[in-house]
This record gives structure tokens, C-alpha cells and sequence, in this order.
């Protein structure tokens, strides 16, 4: 257990507040985050990439809580958006535009409009469509558009395939040929500037081989696009540094930095890092109330209160997320370290929402110690793509979401109400 999420006599602790307290206050589901698991990791980015001068832009679409961001803009953090509407929430969070990058395929010509009127960074470039449209609103409002052609360096991050971007058959990006071709247009295009170059090679990557090989090829598009004649200043390796889940599986982020800090070091650009994933995803945890415990055949059943709607990554990716009591019972012991072992004095359970759909699970033939209606259940490392990712389906409110700081624990979104859930709808009655 890590030092932000521990188990004492009484339970499970986020810093010093005990989770099932939040429980009571607040409800279940709950979503529950720790600020200073969050800064940890920042500034441990910073400090692994310290030699490049790191601009490390926290990608919000992990996790965009207004509070959240607001912990990253507290620590000078930067950001990056995939819309306006992220855009918006890095401004009214305190942080800056003018240290935010705005990427993603589909930019409509509103955004790239306020976009510039906020002063971004830069845009990351997907597509001639897309430099085009971006020349024209620049132009019309007589800017000048930083931008960074997204190259896509054709190497196998070894991820899950719907979170792996950076192959030649991915709709992200364009090949290197491309973005050559690419960077030769916008030399002859007076509204734009290429002051940097984009990658992101997929999500959730456990080793730092795909990194080393993206950064080499990274460095030689830089010095072709210099040699067009761009003032690039920037390398942007984007994100993906994978978690552990499990436990151990992901690597630290100082064995990226040794793998990606030579590579970069030659292209003499600023590194820009887009991390989501490892800042905020064992910054939070998912606490849900048992319903009901149904036995069918063989097969024993957790039905509780959080579902496929508050987190669908099990149901999307397959993905597994540590599961635990919140209060073990007598007998039952702190969670184990290896959840793969045989676990004496649990049984397999799927632990399962109301939701009506096969899929809606969070764990199949999970072991868990005795536990009964009623009891708290922890989902663990569910700080990244949880909330973001979370539906009204079957009409249920989404969870609520705590931030702990410390001792003190302030609800940083409040539960949503059915009046709310139905109030966008016109119907005449
Ligand atoms: N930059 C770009 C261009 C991205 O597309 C992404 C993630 C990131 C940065 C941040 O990646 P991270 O450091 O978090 O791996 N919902 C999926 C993950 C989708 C990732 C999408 N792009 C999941 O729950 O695993």
C-alpha cells in the first residue's frame, strides 16, 4: 500500500481521513482523491526530466475536476485540452493558457477561435484539413497560430489496442512523410508557425523501448523541419506513462526519463510531457456500499452501488482494478500485494453494479475476505478516466467527489440530483 491510501486499525485512510467517515458524509459512490498523491507525482515528473526543462502539461481529459486542476495550476502546472470545454475548465481553475497545448482531431473553427483569443501554447496539429482551418481563423483575426504537427513514429507501445495511438494505422497523427509534407505547406502559410513537434505514442505503457525509438525519429523530423526553415523550440513526447494496478507492474518514471532524456537532449528543444494517467490515477479511489450479495449456482454475486456508468473501464477495457473492504472484518486481513496469488480466506466473487447490462461489472472472480450487505468496498487506482468517463445511464446520478489534503477533506463535486438529470429535457406535460 502506498502512503496516501493505507490501512490502520480501523480501516482504510486516504492521508489522515478515514474513507468510510467520507462514506457517511458524502455517500456512496464516491469518488475520493488525494492532493498530495497528485503533487507527489508532479513533482517527481519535474525532477525525472529536470536536465530538459520540462514543461509537464497535465492532460486534463484523466481526470478534469475544477479542483484538481486547481492543485496542478497551484504548482505552476500546465495543461493540455482536447476542447473548449477543457479549455475552459484550465481557466476557471486558475491555470494558464498561455502554458496549455490543444490537441485532438477534430478541432471546430469556434474553438480554434478561442483558442487563440485565450493565447494557447500551441495547437497540436493532426491533418492538413486541420492547419488549413487553423491558417484561415488565424488569419481572419490577424494572429499568427503556434503549432506542432502531431507525427505518428509507426512503433507498438505493447497497450491495450483501443489506447494505443502511435501505429501507422491509427486515425492520430500523420507518418513522418506526411508531416514533412505537412511542415513544407505551413512555411508558405503566414498565419502559422511550427515552433514545435507532437507525438503521443498510446496510453498506459509499461516499458520504455516504444519511448527511446519515438524520440530517436522525433529528432530527425526536428532537424528536417528546422531546415524548412521552422523556429522549433519544443518536443512534445505527450503522455502515456503507465500505472500499476496490480502492484509493480509499470515502471517509475525515472527509467522514462533515462530512456527518453538522451534522445531528447539532441534535438536542443524544451520538453513538453502530457501526463494524465500517472498523476491522478493511484491519486484516487472509488468507494461503493454492498446492495445485495446473490448466490447463482456456483457463483456468488457483489451487487453494489457503483456501476458501469461511475467507472467503465473494466467493462470497456477489460482492465482490472484492485478491489477491497474499506473495514475489513475480523479475521480479514489488510489487501494483499499480489492480487494474482491464491488468497487464503476469500472467496471469488463478481463484484458487479445494478446496472442492466452483462457487462456492467468492476471485477469478475475476484477474491474478496467475508463481507455483507452494507459493507464499503474500495476500487482502488481509479483516479484516471473514472469520473471523466462517467454516464447517466439507466438515469443515475453521477458519483460525488471528495478531495483529501491532509486531515481535511472538502467535497469537490457534489452528488447530481434527479431534478438536475432531468431538467435539460422539453417536454410539455
Ligand atoms: N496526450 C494525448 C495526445 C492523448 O491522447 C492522451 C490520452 C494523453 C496525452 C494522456 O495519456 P496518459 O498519460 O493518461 O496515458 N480512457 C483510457 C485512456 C485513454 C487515453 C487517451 N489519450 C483508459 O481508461 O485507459
Amino acid at each position: 500500500m502506498d502512503p496516501y491510501f493505507s490501512y490502520r486499525d480501523s480501516g482504510l485512510y486516504c492521508e489522515d481521513v478515514a474513507v468510510a467517515r467520507l462514506a457517511e458524509e458524502f455517500g456512496t459512490p464516491l469518488y475520493i482523491y488525494s492532493k498530495s498523491a497528485i503533487v507527489a507525482q508532479l513533482d517527481g515528473l519535474h525532477a525525472a526530466f529536470a536536465e530538459l526543462d520540462p514543461l509537464v502539461c497535465y492532460s486534463v481529459k484523466a481526470n478534469s475536476n475544477l479542483s484538481v486542476l486547481k492543485v496542478v495550476a497551484e504548482r505552476g502546472g500546465a495543461f493540455d485540452v482536447v476542447s473548449g470545454g477543457e479549455l475552459r475548465r484550465v481557466q476557471v481553475a486558475g491555470g494558464n493558457p498561455r502554458k496549455t497545448v490543444f490537441a485532438g482531431v477534430g478541432k471546430t473553427d469556434e474553438e480554434i477561435a478561442a483558442a487563440l483569443e485565450a493565447g494557447v501554447l500551441m495547437f497540436n496539429v493532426e491533418s492538413e484539413a486541420e492547419l488549413d482551418a487553423i491558417a484561415r481563423v488565424a488569419s481572419a483575426m490577424g494572429r499568427v497560430a503556434p503549432c506542432a504537427p502531431r507525427v505518428n513514429p509507426d512503433v507498438d507501445p505493447k497497450t491495450h489496442r483501443y489506447i494505443s495511438t502511435g501505429k501507422k494505422e491509427s486515425k492520430f497523427g500523420m507518418h513522418i512523410e506526411r508531416s514533412l509534407a505537412l511542415a513544407e505547406a505551413a512555411a508558405k502559410m503566414p498565419s502559422v508557425s511550427l515552433i514545435g513537434m507532437h507525438m503521443h505514442i498510446g496510453s498506459q505503457i509499461t516499458t520504455v523501448e516504444p519511448y527511446a525509438g519515438a524520440a530517436s525519429k522525433g529528432v530527425e523530423i526536428i532537424d528536417a523541419m528546422r531546415r524548412l526553415g521552422h523556429p522549433v523550440a519544443w518536443f512534445n513526447m505527450g503522455g502515456g506513462f503507465g500505472i500499476s494496478y496490480r502492484g509493480g507492474e509499470a515502471k517509475p518514471v525515472a527509467e522514462f526519463a533515462r530512456a527518453i532524456v538522451p534522445v531528447v537532449r539532441e534535438s536542443r528543444c524544451r520538453l513538453i510531457l502530457e501526463p494524465g494517467r500517472v498523476v491522478v490515477g493511484n491519486a484516487g479511489v472509488l468507494v461503493s456500499r454492498v446492495i445485495f450479495i446473490k448466490k447463482s449456482g456456483e457463483k456468488t454475486f457483489v451487487i453494489q452501488d457503483a456501476a458501469m456508468n461511475d467507472l467503465i473501464r473494466p467493462a470497456l477495457y477489460e482492465s482490472f482494478h484492485r478491489i477491497w473492504p474499506v473495514s475489513p472484518r475480523a479475521g480479514a486481513t489488510a489487501p494483499p500485494d499480489d492480487f494474482e496469488a491464491a488468497i487464503a480466506g476469500t472467496t471469488a466473487c463478481d463484484i458487479v453494479g445494478p446496472v442492466c447490462e452483462s457487462g456492467d461489472f468492476l471485477a469478475k472472480d475476484r477474491a474478496l475476505p467475508s463481507i455483507e450487505r452494507g459493507d464499503l468496498l474500495a476500487t482502488f487506482s481509479a483516479g484516471a478516466y473514472g469520473m471523466v468517463m462517467a454516464s447517466n445511464y439507466n438515469t443515475r446520478p453521477r458519483a460525488a467527489e471528495v478531495l483529501v489534503d491532509g486531515s481535511s477533506a472538502k467535497l469537490a463535486r457534489r452528488r447530481e440530483t434527479l431534478d438536475e438529470l432531468l431538467a435539460p429535457e422539453l417536454v410539455e406535460l
